[in-house]
Protein backbone atom coordinates (compact mmCIF):
# COMPACT_ATOMS: atom_id res chain seq x y z
CA UNK A 1 0.00 0.00 0.00
CA UNK A 2 1.06 3.02 -0.85
CA UNK A 3 2.01 5.60 2.40
CA UNK A 4 -0.02 8.38 3.36
CA UNK A 5 2.23 11.54 4.07
CA UNK A 6 1.86 13.37 6.57
CA UNK A 7 2.45 16.81 5.50
CA UNK A 8 -0.02 16.26 2.79
CA UNK A 9 -2.80 18.58 4.12
CA UNK A 10 -0.91 21.63 4.18
CA UNK A 11 -2.58 25.43 4.00
CA UNK A 12 -2.55 27.58 1.05
CA UNK A 13 1.02 29.37 0.91
CA UNK A 14 2.79 26.37 0.55
CA UNK A 15 0.26 24.15 -0.80
CA UNK A 16 1.13 24.19 -4.71
CA UNK A 17 4.61 22.86 -3.97
CA UNK A 18 3.90 20.45 -1.09
CA UNK A 19 0.80 18.88 -3.31
CA UNK A 20 3.39 18.98 -6.43
CA UNK A 21 5.55 16.66 -4.31
CA UNK A 22 2.88 14.90 -2.84
CA UNK A 23 1.05 13.69 -5.78
CA UNK A 24 4.40 12.74 -7.64
CA UNK A 25 5.15 10.58 -4.48
CA UNK A 26 1.70 9.13 -4.95
CA UNK A 27 2.08 8.21 -8.70
CA UNK A 28 -0.49 10.21 -9.93
CA UNK A 29 1.12 12.09 -12.95
CA UNK A 30 -1.18 15.31 -12.99
CA UNK A 31 -2.36 17.97 -10.92
CA UNK A 32 -4.80 19.37 -13.06
CA UNK A 33 -8.28 17.40 -13.74
CA UNK A 34 -8.64 17.58 -17.33
CA UNK A 35 -11.79 15.13 -17.38
CA UNK A 36 -14.13 14.97 -19.40
CA UNK A 37 -17.71 16.10 -17.98
CA UNK A 38 -20.08 13.87 -19.40
CA UNK A 39 -18.56 10.52 -18.44
CA UNK A 40 -17.85 11.78 -14.82
CA UNK A 41 -22.01 12.24 -14.62
CA UNK A 42 -22.22 8.55 -15.96
CA UNK A 43 -19.64 7.15 -13.40
CA UNK A 44 -21.67 8.82 -10.73
CA UNK A 45 -24.09 6.38 -9.89
CA UNK A 46 -21.26 4.32 -8.11
CA UNK A 47 -21.58 7.26 -5.62
CA UNK A 48 -25.33 8.08 -5.28
CA UNK A 49 -25.88 5.60 -2.67
CA UNK A 50 -24.25 7.73 -0.86
CA UNK A 51 -24.21 10.74 -2.07
CA UNK A 52 -27.26 13.06 -4.00
CA UNK A 53 -26.97 16.24 -6.57
CA UNK A 54 -29.01 18.27 -8.24
CA UNK A 55 -31.46 20.76 -7.48
CA UNK A 56 -32.49 20.33 -3.65
CA UNK A 57 -30.11 17.38 -3.08
CA UNK A 58 -30.38 16.42 0.70
CA UNK A 59 -27.83 14.39 3.02
CA UNK A 60 -27.67 10.75 2.65
CA UNK A 61 -25.70 8.70 3.87
CA UNK A 62 -22.82 11.21 2.92
CA UNK A 63 -23.08 14.84 2.06
CA UNK A 64 -25.00 16.39 -0.87
CA UNK A 65 -21.90 17.13 -2.71
CA UNK A 66 -23.29 20.29 -4.87
CA UNK A 67 -20.59 22.79 -5.14
CA UNK A 68 -18.44 20.66 -2.94
CA UNK A 69 -15.32 22.35 -4.39
CA UNK A 70 -16.45 25.82 -3.68
CA UNK A 71 -17.20 25.27 -0.47
CA UNK A 72 -14.44 24.72 2.42
CA UNK A 73 -14.02 20.63 2.93
CA UNK A 74 -16.34 19.14 5.21
CA UNK A 75 -18.54 22.42 5.34
CA UNK A 76 -22.00 21.31 4.40
CA UNK A 77 -24.61 22.63 6.33
CA UNK A 78 -26.37 20.02 8.56
CA UNK A 79 -24.27 17.23 8.19
CA UNK A 80 -22.11 15.15 10.59
CA UNK A 81 -18.92 14.52 9.43
CA UNK A 82 -16.64 11.84 10.87
CA UNK A 83 -13.64 12.79 13.70
CA UNK A 84 -11.20 11.79 11.00
CA UNK A 85 -12.29 14.23 8.18
CA UNK A 86 -12.48 17.20 10.81
CA UNK A 87 -9.01 16.15 11.61
CA UNK A 88 -7.91 16.20 7.90
CA UNK A 89 -9.69 19.50 7.61
CA UNK A 90 -7.75 20.97 10.76
CA UNK A 91 -4.73 20.10 9.03
CA UNK A 92 -5.60 21.87 6.07
CA UNK A 93 -7.29 19.58 3.98
CA UNK A 94 -8.88 21.57 1.03
CA UNK A 95 -10.91 20.13 -1.77
CA UNK A 96 -8.82 21.30 -5.14
CA UNK A 97 -7.50 18.85 -8.33
CA UNK A 98 -5.09 17.21 -6.60
CA UNK A 99 -6.58 16.91 -2.97
CA UNK A 100 -10.22 15.26 -4.65
CA UNK A 101 -7.77 12.94 -7.00
CA UNK A 102 -6.08 11.73 -3.63
CA UNK A 103 -9.09 11.16 -1.64
CA UNK A 104 -11.39 9.45 -4.57
CA UNK A 105 -8.59 7.04 -5.48
CA UNK A 106 -8.47 5.88 -1.76
CA UNK A 107 -10.44 7.67 0.70
CA UNK A 108 -10.01 5.80 3.93
CA UNK A 109 -5.82 5.81 3.34
CA UNK A 110 -5.96 9.43 2.35
CA UNK A 111 -8.54 10.14 5.24
CA UNK A 112 -8.14 7.93 7.90
CA UNK A 113 -11.00 7.88 9.97
CA UNK A 114 -12.93 8.90 7.05
CA UNK A 115 -16.89 7.25 7.44
CA UNK A 116 -16.61 7.33 3.44
CA UNK A 117 -16.75 3.52 3.21
CA UNK A 118 -15.59 3.21 -0.19
CA UNK A 119 -12.95 1.43 -2.12
CA UNK A 120 -11.97 4.12 -4.41
CA UNK A 121 -11.48 4.64 -7.90
CA UNK A 122 -8.92 2.70 -9.30
CA UNK A 123 -8.49 4.47 -12.90
CA UNK A 124 -6.87 7.81 -13.08
CA UNK A 125 -8.97 9.15 -15.98
CA UNK A 126 -11.99 8.01 -14.64
CA UNK A 127 -10.98 10.41 -11.03
CA UNK A 128 -10.66 12.98 -13.37
CA UNK A 129 -13.84 12.63 -15.23
CA UNK A 130 -15.26 12.43 -11.52
CA UNK A 131 -14.00 15.50 -10.36
CA UNK A 132 -14.91 17.72 -13.49
CA UNK A 133 -18.28 16.39 -13.22
CA UNK A 134 -18.20 17.63 -9.28
CA UNK A 135 -16.37 21.15 -10.02
CA UNK A 136 -19.12 22.41 -12.15
CA UNK A 137 -22.03 21.27 -10.18
CA UNK A 138 -22.96 24.23 -8.73
CA UNK A 139 -24.28 25.25 -4.87
CA UNK A 140 -27.29 25.17 -6.57
CA UNK A 141 -27.17 21.82 -8.11
CA UNK A 142 -27.18 23.39 -11.51
CA UNK A 143 -25.17 20.75 -13.60
CA UNK A 144 -25.69 18.15 -12.13
CA UNK A 145 -27.98 17.14 -14.93
CA UNK A 146 -26.86 17.14 -18.28
CA UNK A 147 -27.99 19.97 -20.27
CA UNK A 148 -30.12 18.40 -22.90
CA UNK A 149 -31.99 16.31 -20.68
CA UNK A 150 -35.54 17.07 -19.55
CA UNK A 151 -36.00 18.79 -16.83
CA UNK A 152 -38.23 16.96 -14.82
CA UNK A 153 -35.68 14.24 -13.66
CA UNK A 154 -34.04 16.84 -11.21
CA UNK A 155 -34.94 14.33 -8.14
CA UNK A 156 -32.99 11.42 -9.64
CA UNK A 157 -30.85 13.17 -11.83
CA UNK A 158 -28.86 10.66 -13.29
CA UNK A 159 -32.25 7.78 -14.17
CA UNK A 160 -31.66 7.51 -17.35
CA UNK A 161 -35.00 5.49 -18.50
CA UNK A 162 -38.22 6.33 -18.72
CA UNK A 163 -40.04 5.30 -16.11
CA UNK A 164 -42.43 2.23 -16.07
CA UNK A 165 -46.16 3.07 -14.76
CA UNK A 166 -47.55 1.33 -11.75
CA UNK A 167 -49.71 -1.06 -11.47
CA UNK A 168 -52.49 0.93 -9.93
CA UNK A 169 -52.27 3.04 -13.22
CA UNK A 170 -52.21 0.59 -15.86
CA UNK A 171 -55.99 -0.50 -16.72
CA UNK A 172 -55.63 -4.00 -16.73
CA UNK A 173 -54.77 -4.66 -13.21
CA UNK A 174 -52.16 -7.05 -13.89
CA UNK A 175 -50.92 -7.41 -10.47
CA UNK A 176 -53.87 -8.95 -8.21
CA UNK A 177 -56.63 -7.08 -6.56
CA UNK A 178 -54.23 -4.64 -4.75
CA UNK A 179 -52.84 -3.21 -7.60
CA UNK A 180 -49.30 -2.94 -6.19
CA UNK A 181 -46.13 -2.65 -7.47
CA UNK A 182 -45.79 -4.30 -11.31
CA UNK A 183 -44.43 -7.20 -12.72
CA UNK A 184 -40.29 -8.00 -13.37
CA UNK A 185 -38.94 -7.72 -16.25
CA UNK A 186 -37.11 -10.61 -17.76
CA UNK A 187 -33.74 -8.83 -17.37
CA UNK A 188 -34.57 -7.47 -14.09
CA UNK A 189 -35.47 -11.25 -13.11
CA UNK A 190 -32.06 -12.24 -15.22
CA UNK A 191 -30.25 -9.58 -13.53
CA UNK A 192 -31.11 -10.06 -9.90
CA UNK A 193 -30.74 -14.18 -10.66
CA UNK A 194 -26.79 -13.78 -9.71
CA UNK A 195 -27.01 -16.83 -7.14
CA UNK A 196 -24.32 -19.96 -7.60
CA UNK A 197 -24.95 -23.57 -6.49
CA UNK A 198 -22.02 -25.07 -4.68
CA UNK A 199 -21.37 -27.54 -7.68
CA UNK A 200 -21.06 -24.57 -10.04
CA UNK A 201 -24.69 -24.15 -11.52
CA UNK A 202 -25.09 -20.70 -12.48
CA UNK A 203 -21.47 -19.44 -12.93
CA UNK A 204 -21.11 -17.16 -15.65
CA UNK A 205 -18.78 -17.63 -18.55
CA UNK A 206 -15.01 -16.18 -18.08
CA UNK A 207 -11.80 -16.96 -16.66
CA UNK A 208 -9.43 -15.43 -14.40
CA UNK A 209 -5.49 -15.93 -12.75
CA UNK A 210 -4.22 -15.96 -9.76
CA UNK A 211 -1.88 -13.52 -11.52
CA UNK A 212 -4.51 -10.88 -12.86
CA UNK A 213 -5.93 -11.55 -9.28
CA UNK A 214 -3.32 -9.78 -7.38
CA UNK A 215 -3.28 -6.71 -9.05
CA UNK A 216 -6.71 -6.19 -8.33
CA UNK A 217 -6.66 -7.42 -5.08
CA UNK A 218 -3.78 -4.57 -4.32
CA UNK A 219 -5.95 -1.94 -5.85
CA UNK A 220 -9.63 -2.68 -4.53
CA UNK A 221 -9.49 -5.06 -1.71
CA UNK A 222 -6.16 -4.51 0.11
CA UNK A 223 -7.16 -1.25 1.60
CA UNK A 224 -9.26 -3.01 3.65
CA UNK A 225 -8.33 -6.32 3.67
CA UNK A 226 -4.67 -6.38 4.06
CA UNK A 227 -2.27 -6.94 1.51
CA UNK A 228 -2.25 -10.90 2.12
CA UNK A 229 -6.06 -11.18 3.60
CA UNK A 230 -4.74 -10.70 6.86
CA UNK A 231 -7.11 -7.67 7.50
CA UNK A 232 -6.40 -4.31 8.32
CA UNK A 233 -7.42 -2.68 11.73
CA UNK A 234 -11.27 -4.51 12.62
CA UNK A 235 -11.67 -5.77 8.88
CA UNK A 236 -12.69 -9.04 8.08
CA UNK A 237 -9.27 -11.97 7.76
CA UNK A 238 -9.73 -13.52 4.25
CA UNK A 239 -6.91 -16.15 5.04
CA UNK A 240 -5.43 -18.97 7.09
CA UNK A 241 -7.03 -19.66 10.82
CA UNK A 242 -6.09 -23.19 9.40
CA UNK A 243 -6.64 -25.90 12.63
CA UNK A 244 -7.97 -23.18 14.44
CA UNK A 245 -11.62 -23.97 14.70
CA UNK A 246 -11.49 -26.00 17.77
CA UNK A 247 -9.74 -23.66 19.51
CA UNK A 248 -11.38 -21.15 22.02
CA UNK A 249 -10.99 -18.20 19.79
CA UNK A 250 -11.54 -19.76 16.35
CA UNK A 251 -9.77 -18.00 13.42
CA UNK A 252 -12.74 -18.60 10.79
CA UNK A 253 -11.74 -17.06 7.45
CA UNK A 254 -13.12 -18.11 4.09
CA UNK A 255 -10.03 -20.73 3.89
CA UNK A 256 -10.48 -22.15 6.69
CA UNK A 257 -14.27 -22.50 7.66
CA UNK A 258 -16.43 -21.98 4.42
CA UNK A 259 -17.34 -25.03 2.96
CA UNK A 260 -18.04 -23.93 -0.68
CA UNK A 261 -16.00 -21.98 -2.83
CA UNK A 262 -19.18 -20.99 -5.07
CA UNK A 263 -20.04 -18.62 -1.32
CA UNK A 264 -16.56 -17.05 -2.12
CA UNK A 265 -17.55 -16.24 -5.86
CA UNK A 266 -21.16 -15.43 -4.68
CA UNK A 267 -20.24 -12.68 -1.88
CA UNK A 268 -17.24 -11.21 -4.25
CA UNK A 269 -19.47 -10.52 -6.72
CA UNK A 270 -22.50 -9.71 -5.12
CA UNK A 271 -20.83 -7.62 -2.10
CA UNK A 272 -17.34 -6.19 -2.56
CA UNK A 273 -15.45 -4.33 -3.11
CA UNK A 274 -17.41 -3.00 0.32
CA UNK A 275 -19.36 0.76 -1.11
CA UNK A 276 -18.79 -0.09 -4.70
CA UNK A 277 -20.40 -4.04 -4.98
CA UNK A 278 -21.43 -5.02 -8.42
CA UNK A 279 -18.32 -2.80 -9.93
CA UNK A 280 -15.98 -6.06 -10.84
CA UNK A 281 -16.11 -8.08 -14.26
CA UNK A 282 -16.88 -11.75 -14.28
CA UNK A 283 -13.37 -12.27 -15.30
CA UNK A 284 -12.06 -10.00 -12.09
CA UNK A 285 -14.42 -12.44 -9.52
CA UNK A 286 -12.86 -15.06 -11.41
CA UNK A 287 -9.14 -13.88 -10.49
CA UNK A 288 -9.63 -12.95 -6.73
CA UNK A 289 -11.74 -15.87 -6.18
CA UNK A 290 -8.07 -17.48 -7.77
CA UNK A 291 -5.85 -15.30 -5.64
CA UNK A 292 -7.95 -15.83 -2.16
CA UNK A 293 -7.25 -19.39 -2.88
CA UNK A 294 -3.36 -18.70 -3.56
CA UNK A 295 -4.06 -16.89 -0.38
CA UNK A 296 -5.32 -19.87 1.46
CA UNK A 297 -2.79 -22.75 -0.09
CA UNK A 298 -5.34 -24.01 -2.58
CA UNK A 299 -3.78 -23.62 -5.17
CA UNK A 300 -0.02 -22.36 -7.06
CA UNK A 301 0.44 -19.14 -8.42
CA UNK A 302 0.05 -20.55 -12.02
CA UNK A 303 -3.55 -21.15 -11.72
CA UNK A 304 -6.52 -20.24 -13.73
CA UNK A 305 -9.88 -20.76 -12.12
CA UNK A 306 -12.70 -21.06 -14.78
CA UNK A 307 -16.18 -22.20 -14.79
CA UNK A 308 -14.71 -25.89 -16.18
CA UNK A 309 -12.46 -26.37 -13.50
CA UNK A 310 -14.71 -24.25 -10.86
CA UNK A 311 -16.47 -27.15 -9.28
CA UNK A 312 -13.00 -29.31 -8.95
CA UNK A 313 -12.09 -27.22 -6.06
CA UNK A 314 -12.99 -28.84 -2.33
CA UNK A 315 -12.45 -26.30 0.50
CA UNK A 316 -10.50 -27.94 3.46
CA UNK A 317 -13.71 -27.56 5.91
CA UNK A 318 -16.33 -28.93 3.74
CA UNK A 319 -16.62 -32.51 5.46
CA UNK A 320 -17.43 -30.62 8.47
CA UNK A 321 -20.78 -29.11 7.27
CA UNK A 322 -23.79 -32.13 7.36
CA UNK A 323 -27.04 -31.16 5.45
CA UNK A 324 -30.03 -29.81 6.91
CA UNK A 325 -32.50 -32.93 7.05
CA UNK A 326 -34.09 -30.78 9.92
CA UNK A 327 -37.49 -31.29 7.93
CA UNK A 328 -37.18 -34.72 9.09
CA UNK A 329 -38.01 -34.56 12.69
CA UNK A 330 -40.80 -35.60 13.54
CA UNK A 331 -42.39 -31.91 14.45
CA UNK A 332 -41.49 -30.76 10.90
CA UNK A 333 -42.42 -34.20 9.25
CA UNK A 334 -45.84 -33.76 10.82
CA UNK A 335 -46.28 -30.48 9.10
CA UNK A 336 -49.43 -30.28 6.68
CA UNK A 337 -49.39 -28.20 3.47
CA UNK A 338 -51.13 -25.10 5.09
CA UNK A 339 -54.75 -23.98 4.17
CA UNK A 340 -53.92 -20.72 1.35
CA UNK A 341 -57.84 -20.45 0.54
CA UNK A 342 -60.84 -20.67 1.51
CA UNK A 343 -60.03 -21.96 5.01
CA UNK A 344 -62.91 -20.85 7.38
CA UNK A 345 -66.08 -22.98 6.86
CA UNK A 346 -69.08 -20.81 7.38
CA UNK A 347 -69.47 -16.99 7.65
CA UNK A 348 -66.07 -14.82 9.06
CA UNK A 349 -67.92 -13.33 12.37
CA UNK A 350 -66.03 -10.84 14.74
CA UNK A 351 -64.42 -12.86 17.69
CA UNK A 352 -62.37 -10.70 19.73
CA UNK A 353 -61.46 -6.84 19.71
CA UNK A 354 -58.07 -5.25 20.07
CA UNK A 355 -59.07 -3.70 23.49
CA UNK A 356 -60.89 -6.76 25.33
CA UNK A 357 -57.08 -8.59 24.63
CA UNK A 358 -55.30 -6.08 26.18
CA UNK A 359 -53.01 -5.23 23.26
CA UNK A 360 -54.61 -1.34 23.25
CA UNK A 361 -53.98 0.01 27.05
CA UNK A 362 -57.23 1.83 28.33
CA UNK A 363 -55.08 2.86 31.77
CA UNK A 364 -57.69 0.26 33.44
CA UNK A 365 -56.57 -2.59 36.13
CA UNK A 366 -56.13 -6.24 35.16
CA UNK A 367 -60.04 -6.93 35.40
CA UNK A 368 -60.13 -5.10 32.21
CA UNK A 369 -57.71 -7.69 30.29
CA UNK A 370 -59.86 -10.56 29.67
CA UNK A 371 -60.35 -12.53 26.41
CA UNK A 372 -64.07 -13.37 24.67
CA UNK A 373 -64.01 -15.70 22.13
CA UNK A 374 -67.58 -16.41 21.10
C1 LIG B 1 -20.51 4.08 0.99
C2 LIG B 1 -20.94 5.45 0.92
C3 LIG B 1 -20.15 6.40 0.02
C4 LIG B 1 -19.85 6.25 -1.30
C5 LIG B 1 -20.17 5.06 -2.21
C6 LIG B 1 -19.17 7.44 -1.69
N1 LIG B 1 -19.06 8.29 -0.65
FE1 LIG B 1 -18.20 10.16 -0.65
N2 LIG B 1 -18.56 10.34 1.32
C7 LIG B 1 -19.25 9.44 2.10
C8 LIG B 1 -19.28 9.90 3.45
C9 LIG B 1 -19.95 9.17 4.63
C10 LIG B 1 -18.60 11.15 3.47
C11 LIG B 1 -18.29 12.00 4.69
C12 LIG B 1 -16.87 11.66 5.10
C13 LIG B 1 -16.52 11.84 6.54
O1 LIG B 1 -17.19 12.58 7.27
O2 LIG B 1 -15.53 11.20 6.93
C14 LIG B 1 -18.16 11.38 2.11
C15 LIG B 1 -17.46 12.52 1.70
C16 LIG B 1 -17.19 12.85 0.39
C17 LIG B 1 -16.62 14.08 -0.06
C18 LIG B 1 -16.26 15.26 0.81
C19 LIG B 1 -17.52 16.08 1.01
C20 LIG B 1 -17.36 17.37 1.74
O3 LIG B 1 -18.41 17.94 2.12
O4 LIG B 1 -16.25 17.85 1.98
C21 LIG B 1 -16.52 14.00 -1.42
C22 LIG B 1 -15.99 15.04 -2.36
C23 LIG B 1 -17.01 12.70 -1.80
N3 LIG B 1 -17.41 12.03 -0.69
C24 LIG B 1 -17.08 12.26 -3.11
C25 LIG B 1 -17.51 10.99 -3.48
C26 LIG B 1 -17.55 10.52 -4.84
C27 LIG B 1 -17.19 11.35 -6.06
C28 LIG B 1 -17.99 9.25 -4.80
C29 LIG B 1 -18.16 8.27 -5.96
C30 LIG B 1 -16.99 8.03 -6.74
C31 LIG B 1 -18.24 8.90 -3.42
N4 LIG B 1 -17.95 9.99 -2.65
C32 LIG B 1 -18.72 7.67 -2.98
C33 LIG B 1 -19.79 8.25 1.68
C34 LIG B 1 -19.66 7.70 0.42
C1 LIG C 1 -14.14 -0.64 2.38
C2 LIG C 1 -13.66 -1.87 2.95
C3 LIG C 1 -13.69 -3.11 2.09
C4 LIG C 1 -13.16 -3.29 0.83
C5 LIG C 1 -12.42 -2.27 -0.02
C6 LIG C 1 -13.39 -4.67 0.50
N1 LIG C 1 -14.06 -5.30 1.51
FE1 LIG C 1 -14.51 -7.27 1.61
N2 LIG C 1 -15.43 -7.00 3.38
C7 LIG C 1 -15.57 -5.77 4.02
C8 LIG C 1 -16.47 -5.94 5.15
C9 LIG C 1 -16.90 -4.86 6.12
C10 LIG C 1 -16.86 -7.30 5.18
C11 LIG C 1 -17.78 -7.98 6.16
C12 LIG C 1 -19.20 -7.67 5.76
C13 LIG C 1 -20.19 -8.36 6.66
O1 LIG C 1 -19.82 -9.23 7.45
O2 LIG C 1 -21.38 -8.03 6.51
C14 LIG C 1 -16.17 -7.92 4.08
C15 LIG C 1 -16.26 -9.28 3.78
C16 LIG C 1 -15.59 -9.89 2.74
C17 LIG C 1 -15.57 -11.31 2.53
C18 LIG C 1 -16.21 -12.35 3.43
C19 LIG C 1 -15.27 -12.57 4.59
C20 LIG C 1 -15.81 -13.41 5.70
O3 LIG C 1 -15.08 -14.23 6.25
O4 LIG C 1 -16.99 -13.21 6.08
C21 LIG C 1 -14.85 -11.54 1.38
C22 LIG C 1 -14.55 -12.87 0.74
C23 LIG C 1 -14.43 -10.24 0.89
N3 LIG C 1 -14.90 -9.26 1.74
C24 LIG C 1 -13.69 -10.04 -0.25
C25 LIG C 1 -13.34 -8.78 -0.74
C26 LIG C 1 -12.71 -8.58 -2.02
C27 LIG C 1 -12.28 -9.67 -2.98
C28 LIG C 1 -12.53 -7.23 -2.15
C29 LIG C 1 -11.93 -6.47 -3.33
C30 LIG C 1 -12.66 -6.61 -4.58
C31 LIG C 1 -13.05 -6.60 -0.96
N4 LIG C 1 -13.55 -7.58 -0.14
C32 LIG C 1 -13.00 -5.25 -0.71
C33 LIG C 1 -14.94 -4.60 3.68
C34 LIG C 1 -14.27 -4.38 2.49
Amino acid sequence: MKSRLDGFYVRRPVRLSLTLLSVMLMGSGQVVAEGDVSSGRALFPQCAACHAVGEGAGHLFGPMLNGVTQRAAASAEGYRYSDGMKKAVDAGLAWDDATLDAYLQSPMSYVPGTKMAFAGIADESQRQDMIAFLKQIAVDGTGAVAADATADVVATPLAQEEPRPLARDTVVPEHGVLHLGRQALPEEVVAWDIDIRPDGLGLPAGSGSVEAGVDIYDTQCAVCHGVFGEGEGRWPVLAGGFDSLTDERPEKTIGSYWPYLSTVFDYVRRAMPFGNARSLSDDDVYSLTAYLLYLNDQVDEEFTLSADNFSSIEMPNVDNFIDDDRMEEPQYAAIVEPCMQDCLEGEAAVTQRARILDVTPDGGGDEDAGGSID
